[in-house]
């Protein structure tokens, strides 16, 4: 991206060799994340130009002399980073490390330096730590995940965020009994992903979402019952009817003020409403949250630990719990701002680029 908004430009630059902790990957496959696009419109000027891209998947071409669980000739997911050693990592929270923004949203190295340039000037990346949105991708030990050789590449990528995010919300952090009742509030890629896990876990999940094809995506996926909030005028109220009185557990992936009050109203007393949508500012009742008994979660990358979470996500999709394919379409690298625009009209949920 050579300036804030986009839109994303191929061009050849220049990539370090790897040194410590980094892992140069060769490309497969990457994901574009809602994220990526939200960034792109809020990156500094003078942090361009930038490489994008946190949902890679490829073959470890080379490693740095510190690296000791990846080899060169391992197929491979990436996902966020994190220092390892902050009380929050030490206590197994590594999406909540202390250094989180420095490490996976900075442009940069730690240290200030980039890993790519242009003719000698720098360009901005290491984008949770690896910048996939490019046939070559410098990573860390931290945040490479390998994976299983037959796994398609397209497949692998998205575990790194979107997947990992909706699916960690339900299994880590909201953990529903089966048999319990939740609402899911906009089905894209972290939606849906919520939705195949709730579904995997015996939960009766009701999706809202605005866009038809969506809200069809989620019913093949085991939803109960969708909702349209463009055709309804209270969404809660149906929420409420289809769950028996009340969900018992909310997912929202909107970030929207409103979207969130829903969420509340649908909730049954002591219900657990998760936050993973990336918003702004939001309004709600305080006594209904009082009152009712709500806990709320901000959860980020469904605070999963990448290199325990993904191996079990790739068994549920092995044992066809995670149809994650149903998700992805896929697009050459060369059509990236496309892929782009697909998603952010909502036409596709998951683009995927091909770099193979
Ligand atoms: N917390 C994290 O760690 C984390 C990780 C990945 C992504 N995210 C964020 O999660 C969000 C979802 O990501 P995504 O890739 O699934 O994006 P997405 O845009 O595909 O999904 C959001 C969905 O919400 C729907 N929506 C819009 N208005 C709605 C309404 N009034 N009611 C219900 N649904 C409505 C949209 O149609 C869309 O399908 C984004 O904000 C993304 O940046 C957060
Ligand atoms: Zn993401
Ligand atoms: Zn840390």
């Amino acid at each position: 991206m050579e300036k804030p908004g986009g839109p994303f430009t191929i061009r050849d630059i220049d990539i370090q060799a790897p040194e410590r902790d980094e892992v140069l990957v060769k490309i497969a496959a990457a994901g574009i994340c809602h994220t990526d696009l939200t960034t792109r419109h809020r990156w500094p000027a003078e942090r361009c130009p930038m490489v994008f891209g946190h949902e890679g998947a490829g073959v470890v071409e080379a490693v740095g002399e510190a690296v000791t669980t990846v080899s060169p000739g391992d197929t491979v997911c990436l996902s966020y980073r994190s220092c390892g050693v902050c009380e929050q990592c030490a206590g197994g929270h590594t999406a909540y490390c202390d250094k989180a923004g420095a490490l996976n949203v900075s442009g940069s190295r730690m240290d200030g330096s980039t890993c790519h340039s242009l003719e000698g000037a720098p360009v901005f990346g290491s984008y949770f730590g690896q910048s996939s949105f490019a046939t070559y991708a410098l990573a860390y030990e931290s945040n490479t995940v390998t994976v299983p050789a037959d796994l398609p590449p397209a497949l692998a990528a998205p575990l790194g965020c979107s997947v990992q995010t909706g699916a960690g919300t339900v299994l880590n952090v909201l953990q529903p009994p089966p048999g319990t009742a939740l609402a899911v509030f906009g089905a894209g890629s972290v939606g849906l992903s919520a939705v195949m896990a709730a579904v995997a876990e015996g939960c009766t999940v009701i999706a809202v979402e605005p866009v038809a094809a969506r809200r069809d995506k989620a019913l093949e996926l085991g939803a109960s019952a969708v909702v349209d909030p463009t055709a309804e005028n209270d969404v809660a109220a149906i929420v409420r009817e289809h769950t028996g009185g009340g969900t018992h557990y909310a997912v929202d992936t909107t970030g929207q003020s409103a979207v969130i009050t829903q969420a509340i109203t649908a909730l049954r007393n002591r219900g657990s409403l998760a936050l993973v949508g990336i918003g702004a500012q939001a309004e709600f009742n305080v006594m209904a949250v009082m009152t009712k008994g709500i806990r709320i979660h901000g959860v980020i990358e469904g605070e999963a630990v990448p290199s325990e979470f993904i191996p079990r996500l790739i068994g549920l999709y092995q044992r066809g719990q995670l149809p994650l394919e149903r998700l992805i379409t896929e697009f050459p690298l060369h059509d990236i701002e496309a892929a782009a625009q697909a998603a952010a009209s909502g036409q596709v949920i998951k683009p995927v680029l091909s770099l193979g």
